[in-house]
């Protein structure tokens, strides 16, 4: 594989739709800017897989925005960035091109959590896979060793937005049944994580049944800052990355469908392509 070092779009990658809520914050704090977004449809959910098949899959996907020109991949997928990060920044990229960056959304989401939490007591959700691999707890581990976090994997919310039933009265059992038992287990929570960039859609639901004292930490606005800031700091990698303020949307499902869908998220029109990644 050759790649070309011509500047070009900034990669943002998911599973499916989920990266559109963190794309979405991206563009609007940097709205010159030029993106490349791919959502794995075809194979999403990730959240319920293992971690071979994640990593797997999420490294297809990382190559492939690299034979796309991008010399910064985002990482929009907190199962991605909990299982696949790690093992694609020690050995793939060295092997596939050391100047090439590929970030996820874990760490900085826990930078900036740390430094708002008075109780010390967090409260994260996720998908089944994100919370398995106890990343968020480790990672505030190594960096506020004070915090106790309390997690809760919510299997039922991803299909819930998929299939556009966020808003319907069938999504408040399973948001209720989730958020109470998190709060029983740690009544000190302060703060909570939604870990999972499809769970932005369930918002008002989450806010109905969380105690009011808890902040809801919106995992896309602390992205984007964090995006912001790491291009101003790496001037080598930000010289690669176009302004024309154009996004390109590519799919490997049906175009149909994630056009759809993704007005869903985007509140607004796109046009996708379809991608084959393997
Ligand atoms: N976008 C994924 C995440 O943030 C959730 C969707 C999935 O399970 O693939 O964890």
């Amino acid at each position: 594989m050759t790649l070309s070092d011509k500047p070009a779009p900034i990669g943002i990658f998911d599973s499916g739709y989920g990266g559109l809520t963190i794309l979405r914050d991206i563009q609007q704090r940097m709205p010159d800017r030029d993106f490349i977004y791919l959502g794995d449809n075809a194979r999403a959910p990730y959240g319920s897989r293992s971690f071979d098949v994640v990593y797997t899959f999420t490294l297809q996907c990382v190559q492939r925005l690299f034979e796309m020109g991008c010399h910064l991949v985002i990482l929009a997928c907190n199962t991605a960035s909990a299982k696949a990060l790690r093992n694609i920044q020690q050995n793939d990229l060295p092997r596939l091109d050391p100047e090439r960056r590929v970030l996820g959304i874990i760490r900085p989401t826990v930078e900036q959590v740390g430094l708002t939490s008075q109780t010390r007591h967090i409260g994260l959700v996720g998908t089944t896979g994100t919370v398995q691999s106890k990343s968020y707890p480790l990672e505030f581990k190594k960096l506020y060793p004070d915090i106790t976090v309390t997690d809760k994997a919510c299997p039922m919310w991803v299909p819930l937005v998929e299939n556009n039933e966020h808003n319907g009265d069938g999504a408040d059992f399973f948001v209720k049944k989730y958020i109470d038992e998190l709060i029983k287990k740690d009544e000190q929570i302060d703060t909570l994580i939604l870990g999972c960039t499809h769970y932005p859609l369930l918002i008002d639901k989450i806010k109905k049944y969380l105690p009011e004292r808890v902040r809801i930490v919106s995992q896309g606005e602390l992205i984007a800052e964090s995006l912001e800031n790491y291009l101003s700091r790496h001037e080598n990698i930000d010289a690669k990355c176009t302004r024309n303020g154009v996004t390109k949307y590519y799919t490997t499902e049906s175009v149909e469908k994630f056009n759809e869908a993704a007005s869903i998220f985007l509140n607004k029109k796109v046009e996708a392509q379809h991608l084959e990644v393997i």
